[in-house]
């Protein structure tokens, strides 16, 4: 192995700070939507693993990054469960039938059969590691899981929501069907990403994109336990195989010291000063991030940041990142900017 970023995951040191952006492999890389155009639409570019593979690698290629994210999404578990996935143009995600009931829940594939379901995925790793190590050039590979709570966002709502009524209705009302649903999710999880990582994945990322959904004293009960869960589950069986937590708006949870768990990196949204993570976090986690991605518009804003964030950080326990992920008109040359920017600062 001897992989930078899988170093830098586990606090030693390492010759420069690696840097990596969520949602990297995307729109904004006109080579992306070539590939996409080809598959005919974005799923089924994902169950497609040698275009799935091509347009991971591409930003490692285009854009200089130090790591590869697999290139999937979090919404492929909920579909491979039963929910039936569509991905609507201008809109975004959408379940047909979001689950209201014991029953709706009872009718879903768990467990080791709807992560073997998954298959894809791991066929996508297993080619992804052949191309990986036949560049030479030792980069890692991250795979990912959406949280436990993110995903029941999107089956109880059925597609994105602003207000989680649905899924907060089911919290004060009935928070046992929303336990079932997070403990049916957990399973799968937990099966998958064992699955990711013997398939070849060096680093799992787990992206609790909507925590900050959830009040502070509920913030363990429905989200925060499922994940600690889920990483005592993997590090019993890989040690070696670091988990990076990515809880986005939980600056608040973080004072109240409400984030411990069997985690190596702890990912740092854009709105939350990594200082104030730092002090509270940084001796426990290495932090990842965590830049306002849309200073990616401005080069000037772009450096600023830069030395900001390394100003704080030094050049040990730290991962760049962009505080949420890149958006789609973000101009290709910024984003190289960046990441020459980060290298730079870092260098020892
Ligand atoms: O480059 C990478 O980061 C790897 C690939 C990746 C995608 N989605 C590809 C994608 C990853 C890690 C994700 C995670 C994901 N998916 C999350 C968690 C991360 C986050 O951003 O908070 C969430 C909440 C989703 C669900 C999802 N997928 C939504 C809400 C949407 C529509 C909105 C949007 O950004 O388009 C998607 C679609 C999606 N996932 C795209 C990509 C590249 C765009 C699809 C397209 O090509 O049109």
């Amino acid at each position: 192995m001897g992989k930078i970023f899988v170093d830098a995951c586990l606090g030693k040191e390492t010759p420069y700070t690696p840097v990596w952006m969520m949602r990297q492999a995307g729109r904004y890389l006109p080579e992306y939507m070539k590939v996409r155009a080809e598959a005919g639409n974005f799923l089924n570019l994902c169950h497609n693993p040698a275009q799935a593979a091509e347009v991971t690698i591409q930003p490692l290629d285009i854009v200089g990054v130090d790591a590869a994210i697999l290139f999937s999404d979090i919404l492929v578990i909920p579909d491979e469960m039963g929910m039936d996935l569509e991905f609507i143009k201008g809109f975004g995600p959408k379940f047909n039938d979001p689950l209201e009931t014991q029953e709706d829940l009872d009718k879903l594939i768990g467990g080791d059969e709807a992560a073997t379901k998954l298959s894809y995925v791991f066929d996508t790793i297993k080619l992804l590691r052949k191309q990986l190590d036949e560049r030479g050039d030792d980069i890692a590979l991250i795979g990912f899981t959406g949280a436990p709570w993110t995903l029941a966002t999107y089956m109880i709502e059925g597609q994105g929501t602003k207000t989680y009524n649905l899924c907060k209705k089911m919290m004060y009302s009935n928070p046992k069907l929303l336990h079932n649903i997070l403990e049916k999710v957990t399973e799968v999880v937990k099966l998958y990403m064992e699955k990711q990582i013997k398939a070849g994945i060096d680093v799992v990322q787990i992206f609790d994109s909507w925590a900050a959904a959830i009040e502070p004293s509920k913030y363990n009960e429905f989200s925060w336990r499922y994940m600690v869960d889920i990483a005592d589950y993997l590090k019993s069986r890989f040690p070696d195989t670091p988990i990076i937590m990515f809880p986005k708006g939980v600056s608040s949870f973080i004072e109240q010291g409400l984030v411990y768990g069997n985690f190596d990196v702890f990912g740092v949204d854009w709105g939350t000063p990594i200082s104030m993570v730092k002090e509270k976090l940084g001796d426990r986690y290495v932090l990842q991030g965590n830049m306002e991605p849309c200073r990616l518009y401005n080069k000037e804003e772009t450096t600023a940041s830069v030395e900001a964030i390394q100003k704080v950080m030094g050049t040990n326990r730290h991962i760049f990142n962009l505080g949420h992920g890149i958006l789609p008109d973000v101009p290709v040359e910024n984003a190289i900017h960046f990441v020459k920017e980060c290298q730079r600062v870092s260098k020892k």
